[in-house]
């Protein structure tokens, strides 16, 4: 994809890596929007990129927000050609003993699977109307193998892996490039309740070279972008599937003794 003159919307853009790729953008000379939940969060990332940083507060999770946010930029921002769909939660989940009602378990297929095909659905008609789409889709290395203290994230991002398969597959003859970033563990927010014994084994990425790979990805048309140890997982997932998950449920131990 050419990395200027687009305008490009990123859905959870107000921190980590969402926020990085906002500013990537902006550097290189692209109209960029953002969105989160959180109005003050999106108020700091505004004071961190400047005032050309377009910020709109919606709920990936809320059909009503994403049809709110659609009316808002295609009366905006018309030629909007870029959608980051990169807004995500991530929980460790006791399944015997977790206290969340049903609705609040399956959070992260609301927000991480759900959220991402709703954006696409509502937007796709305005990026057709405009000339080089894209759209991205943020999943993970744990698209591949899941980390099964955090069963229900992994099982979301599986999907959206292969959901992403699907969607490129059926945008092709419209000329429609969809790309997927699978990160690997970066240094965000988002790791901010894995304690070290989770991490153990892991190393944990930069976000400015995770962010690195992802640009370069997007620029050589790299459609399904695995930098650092998520291209690892992907791999062994196929040469050594058993392996592999038995090394990702060791954390799994602590996780049903401590709660
Ligand atoms: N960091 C990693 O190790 C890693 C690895 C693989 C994949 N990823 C994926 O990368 C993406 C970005 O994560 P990150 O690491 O940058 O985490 P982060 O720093 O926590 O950023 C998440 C962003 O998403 C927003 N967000 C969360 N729920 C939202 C919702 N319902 N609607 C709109 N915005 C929402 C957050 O803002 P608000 O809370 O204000 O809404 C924030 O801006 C996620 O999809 C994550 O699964 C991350």
């Amino acid at each position: 994809m050419k990395l200027t003159g687009n305008t490009v919307l990123i859905t959870g853009g107000s921190s980590g890596i969402g926020l990085e790729l906002a500013g990537r953008f902006i550097k290189s000379g692209n109209k960029v929007i953002i969105t989160g939940r959180d109005a003050n969060k999106l108020k700091q990332a505004k004071v961190h990129l400047g005032s050309v940083l377009v910020t709109i507060k919606s709920d990936v999770g809320r059909p009503g927000d994403v049809d709110s946010l659609y009316k808002k930029i295609s009366k905006d921002f018309g030629n909007l050609n870029v959608l980051i769909n990169n807004a995500g939660i991530m929980r460790t989940i006791n399944l015997h003993n977790h206290k969340d009602k049903p609705e609040q378990l399956t959070k992260e297929l609301d927000i991480d699977l759900k959220g991402p095909i709703g954006m696409v659905d509502r937007f796709l008609p305005l990026l057709k109307k405009n000339p080089d789409p894209v759209i991205v889709n943020v999943s993970s290395g744990l698209a591949f193998v899941p980390l099964p203290i955090s069963p229900i994230y992994c099982a979301a991002k599986a999907a959206l892996h292969s959901y992403t398969l699907s969607l490129r597959v059926q945008l092709q003859s419209a000329g429609i490039r969809v790309f997927e970033l699978a990160p690997p563990a970066t240094r965000t927010e988002l790791l901010g309740e894995f304690s070290e014994d989770d991490m153990k084994g892991v190393s944990i990425m930069p976000l400015a070279d995770m962010v690195d790979v992802a640009m370069k990805g997007f620029e050589k048309d790299d459609f399904e972008i695995r930098p650092g140890q998520a291209n690892q997982l992907h791999f062994m997932s196929r040469l050594a599937p058993d392996f592999i998950l038995k090394q990702m449920s060791k954390p799994v131990e602590r996780l049903l003794a401590s709660s």
